[in-house]
């Protein structure tokens, strides 16, 4: 877990000029050198073992963006996305449309020390970019309706949500969201 001593709860600017997203290749090279980073929150947020991460940087076809702190030089937030056709290939949302040019969200956390910041929205941002880049149309992810999270995620991408389906899940009720990354 990060420690950022003195930094109060609040967006901070020296925070967000600090914090800086990078697309990473996923490889189990790159892997291996932020795992300690990464499984020290989504542990603490999730519950996640370390296999329930990795495989992402197994996939040549997953795009992986990281949040650094540059001053501790610690990873302090990651989202990933793959195919929808490798997502919903099998078990959970198998029945799922698999739209060849959509890309689902698998993850996405911070840090819980550098959470209420605003640091998410670089972050996403960073991740959408090179999706965009790769030719990619929509993104889709579940949001728990939990702590207003699927409300908040309506708020901000508003417009750009195509489509928006309710169902009940194992970590509760969820929505369902294809966005539009135009
Ligand atoms: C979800 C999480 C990454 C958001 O980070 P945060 O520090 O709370 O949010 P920030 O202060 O950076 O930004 C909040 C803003 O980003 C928006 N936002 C939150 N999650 C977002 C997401 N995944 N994508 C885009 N925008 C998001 C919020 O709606 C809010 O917008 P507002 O400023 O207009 O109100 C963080 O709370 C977290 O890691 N939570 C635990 C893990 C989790 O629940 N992940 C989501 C399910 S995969």
């Amino acid at each position: 877990m990060s420690s950022i001593e003195g930094t109060p709860k609040n967006h901070n600017e020296a925070l967000a000029q600090r914090c800086v997203p990078e697309i990473v290749q996923a490889t189990p090279e790159v892997w291996s050198t932020i795992k300690d980073d990464v499984m020290s929150f989504e542990k603490e947020l999730f519950g996640l073992e370390e296999t329930d991460i990795s495989y992402a940087f197994q996939n040549t076809e997953a795009t992986i963006a990281i949040l650094r702190d540059v001053k501790t030089n610690e990873v302090v937030g990651i989202t990933y996305a793959e195919p929808v056709a490798q997502a919903y290939q099998s078990g959970l949302h198998a029945e799922r449309e698999k739209l060849p040019n959509a890309i689902y969200i698998q993850n996405t956390a911070l840090d819980p020390d550098y959470m209420k910041q605003g640091l998410v929205g670089p972050l996403m941002d960073c991740l959408e970019e090179a999706l965009r880049a790769k030719g990619y149309k929509f993104i889709e992810r579940d949001s728990v309706v939990a702590h207003a999270y699927a409300e908040n995620i309506k708020r901000k991408y508003g417009d750009r949500i195509m489509l928006e389906i309710p169902h009940s899940s194992k970590w509760g009720d969820q929505v369902f969201f294809r966005i539009s990354l135009a």
